[in-house]
């Protein structure tokens, strides 16, 4: 049998260690693995540290400070002259169990259970069940995303270490009080010149996205067992929060007008009702200012609160874009959310949700409770970013780039579909958003389109997927934001033969 010297000076041999590792790191790793793999039995002898740094070629010094470690560890105790022992392991179990306990508990020591064996909470295994797993990497056609590599870095970069210059250490504390201020009041600017957005700076709250702002309202606003309406078919981000909160999901058919009630709905009382008035996400429906006035009206009767989900009214590529739905509120029944992850970049992570006076106080306090905010030092930045005219500069150039990405995916579809097609297949015309909806008749399969179609590289989505009511509408989602004219042409051809083979 090999002795403990012996076994410890095999381990440091064979263990792939960092290079700039200390030594005492080393053998204290040793140590604890050969104790882990019971190589080293509870009780065993240690040698003396004297002897070990002998057999091992090493300084006394780094023993006894290896040792040291092991023992305020818990992996093992010196009895007064006597020497070191191997602590129990199996003992701190056994204590916290109340069976007894041993003189040397180990602190760190208790047996840890694997991810696998510890057993998700009941929402948990709820959510996880239909989690879409990691992130995949994103192929042509994919909807949504918008193209970062028109990102202006060396812009950013100017802007970021300015402030980092300025070494104001309270950019460095949490982003208490709804965001940096001037970020706010940028913000604040912006939306009532652009969006019609009715709004002063102490309603603007920072945020780390619309998921955040969604499930800062579900958590404020809604109860377990509370009734949303959504639109059908809806964003997915938002029913996976409120589905995650426990909200019951009544969904609401949309038409070329938004978000149809009918009489069956008007039955129901919702605490939220979700909209994306300004592109209905992800048909592109705009909502009419009929729809838009009656939606209102019903919030005001049931005491409902209207969550406005304004993602990308930035991309409009004819005419000025819409006023939004908040601006005809005169009873404050609307939250107003956008987000700079599809202007900017989506790991910027940084959103603003605009509130009714009333609400103010509680989601400030709620924002910094639940959600910790902080990254002031980027806020700065994108605060000079937009008040020094950059933002709308960088708008107006991607959304030329955009526009035009969207027209040439339409020729190329038309162009490849062929006359023939033109009947059966409707291409979206509404000259906004990052993404066109190719109708198919209601015949088709589009989930099985969006399988053949991953087939070839193309990451459409089915628009049937969107649905929470049997699916009224088939087609598929098809971004073209991030792709280059030359992925359009190559891929677009690829994709009008997919649809050809399922439509025929
Ligand atoms: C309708 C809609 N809202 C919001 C978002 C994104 O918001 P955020 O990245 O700020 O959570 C998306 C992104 O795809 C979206 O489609």
């Amino acid at each position: 049998m090999l002795s403990t010297s012996d076994l410890l000076a095999h381990t440091l041999a064979e263990t792939d260690f960092h290079p700039r590792l200390p030594q005492q790191r080393r053998l204290y790793e040793a140590a604890k693995a050969a104790i882990h793999k019971q190589q080293l039995g509870a009780g065993s002898k240690l040698p003396s540290s004297r002897d070990l740094a002998r057999d091992l070629g090493i300084s006394r010094n780094t023993v006894i400070a290896a040792f040291e470690q092991l023992a305020a560890e818990g992996y093992v105790h010196s009895e007064l002259g006597s020497g070191t022992y191997v602590s129990d392991l199996q003992a701190h179990s056994a204590s916290m169990r109340g069976v007894g306990s041993a003189p040397h508990t180990p602190r760190a020591a208790a047996p840890r259970s694997t991810a696998a064996s510890v057993p998700l909470s009941r929402r948990g295994q709820a959510l996880t069940s239909f989690a879409a797993g990691p992130r995949f990497e994103i192929q042509p056609f994919a909807p949504g995303d918008a193209d970062f590599s028109s990102f202006p870095f060396k812009l950013w970069q100017r802007l970021q270490n300015r402030v980092w210059r300025e070494a104001r250490a309270d950019l460095l504390d949490y982003g208490q009080s709804g965001g940096y201020l001037p970020l706010r009041q940028a913000i604040t600017e912006y939306l009532r010149i652009s969006r019609s957005v009715k709004v002063q700076v102490e309603q603007v709250m920072i945020t780390s996205g619309t998921q955040q702002s969604l499930d800062l309202c579900a958590q404020l606003l809604a109860d377990v067992g509370d009734t949303a309406w959504v639109e059908d078919p809806c964003y997915w981000g938002a029913r996976r929060v409120f589905e995650a909160r426990e909200l019951k999901l009544h969904p609401i058919t949309v038409d070329s007008d938004g978000m149809a009630l009918e009489e069956a709905d008007l039955a129901t009382t919702p605490k939220l009702i979700y909209v994306t008035p300004s592109h209905q996400y992800p048909t592109g429906a705009v909502m009419s200012l009929k729809r838009r006035r009656e939606l209102l009206e019903v919030a005001v009767r049931k005491q409902a609160w209207i969550l406005e989900d304004d993602y990308d009214s930035e991309f409009r590529y004819t005419g000025r874009p819409l006023a939004a739905l908040q601006g005809l509120d005169n009873d404050d029944r609307v939250l107003y959310m956008g987000t700079f992850s599809k202007v900017l970049y989506p790991g910027i992570k940084i959103g603003y949700l605009v509130v009714p006076p009333a609400l103010i106080n509680g989601f400030k306090s709620a924002l910094y409770d639940l959600q910790r905010p902080g990254q002031l030092m980027v806020q700065a930045a994108l605060a000079d970013f937009i008040a020094l005219g950059h933002f709308t500069t960088h708008i107006r150039k991607i959304r030329q780039t955009y526009g035009a990405r969207r027209e040439l995916l339409r020729r190329t579809l038309v162009h490849q579909l062929g006359a023939q097609l033109a009947q059966t297949v409707t291409i979206s015309s509404e000259e906004s958003g990052l993404h066109l909806v190719v109708e198919l008749p209601d015949r088709v399969d589009d989930v099985a389109l969006e399988k053949l179609a991953a087939e070839s590289g193309i990451q459409v989505k089915a628009l049937s997927t969107y649905y929470l009511a049997p699916p009224v509408r088939r087609g598929l989602l098809v971004g073209y934001a991030y792709c280059t004219p030359e992925k359009i042409a190559y891929y677009g051809r690829l994709l009008a033969a997919v649809i050809q083979s399922g439509v025929r």
